[in-house]
């Protein structure tokens, strides 16, 4: 049988300088020493890959890259590529984050790419799905999100080289969040386009409060927490509440 374990994953996004990303990494390591039923990964800035992987160094929490770029070295300034992810100690790249397909145009095709580039590294591709409030509203989150699995997702696709985040376009930093009953139908119409035992993370705007509800429905595999994964207590209580 497929091992969907949740896993709980911290995106730092752009913060954190070397004190502050090593003081949380030093914290989660000693609260991971407890006892958690989930995996757990962190996603820090590129300045900070290599100290929090070696300051997580034994703890069993890993480490991904929040970004890679498609080739493996090259004149592409300002890039970092998958191979340089695996070698600053990470596991998982997360690809095709709304704030770069929104915010930097990044698309489908590019993060296909991405995909690719991170399996080629021996890296877990994080793709990242999820409509825009105006989709939404419109009634075509869920063709809209079918459409980026089959645009985004490369075929070669397992369960151990893939991890698709939906996460809400509208619902990421602002506290706000798609009713249980919809994170579960958007789930379970991409579960059909992935293969067998691909974990399917929810990500936008959780917190300790609404960790339990969300990582309760049987669908949802882990969650990609932004916000809440800067303060280990709150990270913390968000792993703690997976079943
Ligand atoms: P948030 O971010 O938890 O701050 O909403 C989630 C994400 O962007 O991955």
């Amino acid at each position: 049988m497929a091992d969907r374990t949740k896993l709980i994953a911290g995106n730092w996004k752009m913060n954190g300088q070397r004190a502050d990303g090593l003081a949380l990494a030093r914290a989660l390591a000693e609260k991971a020493g407890q006892q958690h039923a989930c995996d757990l990964l962190v996603c820090p800035p590129f300045t900070l890959i290599a100290t929090v992987a070696e300051a997580l160094a034994g703890s069993r929490i890993e480490v991904g890259g929040q970004d890679c770029h498609p080739l493996p070295t090259g004149a592409h300034t300002g890039s970092i590529s998958a191979e340089m992810l695996r070698d600053a100690g990470c596991r998982y790249a997360i690809v095709g984050h709304s704030e770069r397909r929104h915010g930097l145009g990044e698309t489908d095709g590019d993060i296909h790419e991405k995909a690719l580039a991170a399996w080629r590294a021996g890296l877990v591709a994080i793709v990242c799905v999820g409509e825009i409030h105006a989709e939404r509203e419109a009634g075509r989150a869920v063709s809209v999100v079918e459409g980026q699995i089959i645009g985004s997702v490369p075929h070669g696709a397992f369960a151990g080289n893939l991890i698709v985040a939906y996460e809400p376009v509208w619902a990421i930093g602002t506290g706000l969040t798609p009713t249980l009953e919809d994170i579960a139908e958007i789930h379970g119409a991409i579960r059909p386009h992935l293969p067998a035992g691909t974990r399917i993370l929810y990500g936008g705007s959780v917190n300790p409060k609404n960790a339990a509800e969300i990582l309760g429905l049987d669908e949802v595999d882990g969650a990609l927490v932004g916000g809440a994964s800067l303060k280990a207590d709150d990270f913390w209580a968000i792993a703690q509440a997976c079943r």
